[in-house]
Order: C-alpha cells, then structure tokens, then sequence
C-alpha cells in the first residue's frame, strides 16, 4: 500500500505538472479525490490493513492528499490568471472606462400625496393612526352605523373574506378603533389600502384612502369647513374656492359632499370637471350620534367630525393623470416623472 502510494503520488504530480488547462486541472482532481478517485479508493482500504499498521498509513495517505492538492491548487489558479491574460490581449478591455451607475428609485405619487396631506395635517395637530386592511364587519360597517342588510351597504361593493372578515371598504373603520383607544379629545387622520369590487379608467379595485376625525368638547361644522378650506388651500394653492354640498353617510349626520373649485380650468367648466366648475374630492360630516354609542363616547357632552378622500383622485388631480391604471402598471418611464 505504501509502495501504491508512493506511484499515485508521483504520477499526479507528474499529470499536474504536465496539464496546462483549467478543464484538464479538474480532471485530475475528480480522478483522484472525486466520489470514486484513486486516491479515494485507497483511503477506503484503510479499514483491511492490520490495526497495528492503520495509523501510520492513514498519516501517509493525508500527507500524499495534501501534496496533490497544494499542486493542484496552484496550478489551477496559474491556469486560471493566464485565461484571464490571454482575455484581456484579445479582448482589450478598457478598465479605465467608469462603471455603470446604478439608477436611484423615487417615490410613488401615491406616496407622494399621502406624504403631502399627513404633513399638511401634522401642522394643524392631527395625529397618524393606523388600522389593519383585512377587517371585520362590525368595524366597517356595523359600529359606523351600516346595520346588516341596511341598503347603505350597498353603497361600497365589498369582498367578504369568511366570518364576518372582509377587505375594508374605506378608511372609516379606523375611527373606531382609535375611539375604543382613547378618550376625547381625538384628532387624527388614517391613511391606507382599501378595497373595493369596482374596476374602470377611474376606479382600481386597491386604492387609497385619507380618513380625518377630530372630537373635542365643542366641535362645530364650521370647524370642519374651515380646516378643510386650510387643507385645500394648501394641497392645491391659495385661495383654492371650495363648496359644501348635502349629501348622505350613515356615520355623520348632517354630512356633506366636499368640491374644490377644478383645479384644470380654474372654474369655468372644462372636461375634467364636466363643465361644472367643480371637482368632488371629499366626504365629510358631524360624527353621528349612533357611532358615540358604539364606542362608548358620551353624545351629550362631545362633538366631532369626520372626513374621508381618495389619495388616486388627488394626485391625479394634482399632477394631470389621466387614467387611474396609470398609477399601477408601474411602468418606470411614467413612475419617475414625479
Ligand atoms: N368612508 C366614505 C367612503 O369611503 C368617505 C367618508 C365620508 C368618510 C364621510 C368620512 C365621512 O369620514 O365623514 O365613501
């Protein structure tokens, strides 16, 4: 076994020495070191010698190995810087030539508005409050005073999950979950992903919303106009006209629809605004009653209200788009413009 050592050992080395390609270096290594290798073969046999004889040859067998692979390793990496030389005679690569720049993101427009209006807001004392985007019932709809089968719940097409989850259909049910929080006085805005079955140039199925509510001991409608007319004015420009119109929400009684003057055509009637002069941005209201109840706000002594917008509608508005699809496709070219 010694004497088979011995040969296997100068016969690589002589390979080794004689092998002038990479390819043919790791050759040699698989026939030898590899699963079923000469020299892998013969460390196997250690287990048939006498007891008396094994660790001496098992030292001999190291040592052979370690030889054979110090030879390999250096030639190997000779082998491999002359490839490389020959590459860079025949190839001339200009090493001095400036690398590649790597292209820096920016932010979302979405990202941008929703930015935009916290800070606007941060400014007037309105906290950030957050709530999740899988939701049960009773938050979205029942504790905001849409009982079961109410046709109000109609107004919001709604994807139901199981058990009384679904995907929140706006950014109201934050509300509630800040009132059973925390005790008045309240002013927060909830930014967010909401959801909703709906699907055209101006509705995506995931979108955004900015929910405001602020309850204090004596809270007017007037406030509420006038926070928002501040609002406006600063999203989009001084003096800004806005318009309160009546509408209808099962939370806020009396609620109103919220238009700012259009922002294309100033007023006078354009496309966008389809010849009224106006745009509807936002849901606004007093914070009903019946909402007090569900989270054990006492009606008598408190007053609030509440807002919610589309964050797509805005900074569509804001930067000229279109169509809504726009702010999904994430195409680069379009994303990068803000
Ligand atoms: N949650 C309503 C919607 O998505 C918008 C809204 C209207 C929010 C009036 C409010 C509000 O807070 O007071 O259609």
């Amino acid at each position: 076994m010694r004497e088979q050592l011995e040969q296997l050992k100068n016969s690589s080395l002589q390979a080794v020495a004689a092998a002038t390609s990479v390819e043919a270096l790791q050759e040699i290594r698989i026939n030898l070191l590899g699963r079923k290798g000469e020299l892998t073969a013969l460390m196997k046999g250690l287990g048939s010698l006498d007891a008396a004889e094994r660790p001496a040859v098992g030292q001999l067998v190291n040592a052979v190995r370690d030889e054979i692979e110090a030879a390999l390793g250096s030639a190997l990496e000779k082998a491999q810087e002359s490839v490389i030389t020959a590459r860079l005679q025949t190839e001339r690569i200009d090493t001095s030539l400036p690398g590649r720049r790597a292209r820096k993101g920016t932010k979302h427009p979405v990202s941008l508005v929703i930015e935009e209006i916290c800070s606007i807001f941060a400014g007037l004392g309105f906290a950030v409050a957050e709530g999740p985007e899988i939701e049960h019932d009773w938050y979205n709809f029942e504790a905001l005073n849409f009982p079961p089968e109410h046709p109000a719940r109609d107004m919001q097409d709604t994807f139901f999950v199981e058990n009384n989850l679904l995907l929140r259909t706006h950014t109201s049910p934050v509300q509630i979950r800040t009132m059973l929080k925390q005790k008045p006085p309240v002013r927060i805005i909830a930014p967010g992903t909401v959801y909703r079955c709906d699907s055209d140039a101006t509705h995506s199925p995931m979108f955004h919303q900015i929910e405001g509510l602020m309850v204090d001991s004596s809270v007017t409608f007037g406030d509420l106009k006038g926070i928002l007319t501040v609002f406006t004015n600063q999203l989009f420009g001084q003096k800004t006209g806005v318009r309160l119109r009546p509408s209808y929400f099962p939370f806020t009684e009396p609620s109103a629809e919220v238009d700012i003057a259009c922002v294309i055509c100033g007023g006078k009637g354009c496309r966008v605004c389809k010849n009224s002069g106006w745009l509807e941005i936002l849901g606004a209201g007093m914070v009903d009653p019946e909402v007090y109840r569900h989270v054990q706000y006492d009606a008598e002594n408190i007053s609030g209200f509440a807002f919610g917008m589309g964050i797509e509608r805005i900074a569509m508005l804001k930067y000229g788009i279109s169509d809504m699809r726009l702010l999904f496709e994430n195409d680069v070219r379009f994303l990068q413009q803000f």
